[in-house]
């Protein structure tokens, strides 16, 4: 299967880098015969936008930054899933510890990814251990604590995204056997099945030799993701990899 490609855009960007960035990677992916399984997530108000940019048959699908637990009602600011599904989005990332850093917790991340599933959409359900957690030799502690509430969900249909708190945005990542084992640790909690993709100071130095791993289905990438030219730098790397 092609390996995932998800940008994580953040809080960055404009209506008129959506629409471009949506329009050049898209026409980038479709000259390729076995494209990455590519996913913008983009500021939730420039979710429209990237749709317009666009044809209807495209390559490149989209996704949120979050979604609430609750399907609608007085929830000032929120979004629901089905509003996401309804503006066409296929996936959504659900506890990223910047979300989590907000007070996100693990209940409400697995009642957000639940939401998701019932929506239609694919969550893609962030973990990942702090420095402290890592310095200690407790990352397999951490990650416990966020994988086995997901058991709870009535459905596998989730991509699971291992982004060490450490690592991201931070030009620092964990060792490729660190990471490696991070992937089987949460495959061994989740189900050998559950792909597994890695985040944090992804870019495209890096993307081809961390998808090389037997254990890595895929990258969530940040800032790398930002700029067109980086990205389909890493579309071309993970592409003609192996
Ligand atoms: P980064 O962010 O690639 O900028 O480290 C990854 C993420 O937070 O998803």
């Amino acid at each position: 299967m092609p390996p995932y490609l998800i940008a994580n855009w953040k809080m960055h960007g404009d209506r008129a880098r959506v629409s471009a960035w949506a329009y050049a990677v898209n026409a980038a992916l479709a000259q390729l015969p076995s494209p990455p399984r590519t996913v913008l997530c983009p500021p939730q108000p420039y979710l429209a936008t990237a749709r317009a940019a666009l044809p209807h048959n495209a390559q490149l699908m989209l996704g949120a930054q979050q979604c609430h637990h609750e399907k609608s009602g007085a929830f000032t600011g929120e979004v629901g899933a089905g509003m996401l599904a309804d503006l066409g989005c296929r996936y959504v990332l659900v506890g990223h510890s910047e979300r989590r850093a907000q007070g996100m917790s693990d209940a409400q991340v697995v009642a957000s990814a639940e939401a998701a599933l019932q929506a239609g959409l694919v969550p893609v359900i962030c973990v990942g251990e702090s420095r402290a957690a890592y310095e200690a030799g407790q990352t397999t502690q951490m990650l416990d604590a966020q994988l086995v509430p997901l058991r709870a969900l009535s459905s596998t249909q989730y991509l699971v995204a291992y982004e060490p708190i450490w690592a991201i945005g931070s030009s620092k990542t964990p060792q490729m056997q660190e990471i490696a084992a991070a992937h089987r640790h949460s495959k061994s909690v989740l189900g050998s099945a559950t792909p597994v993709l890695y985040g944090g100071s992804v870019n495209a130095g890096n993307v081809g030799e961390i998808l090389g791993l037997a254990e890595v289905a895929g990258a969530l990438i940040g800032g790398a993701s930002l700029e067109i030219q980086s990205m389909c730098a890493m579309i071309a790397a993970v592409t003609t990899r192996g």
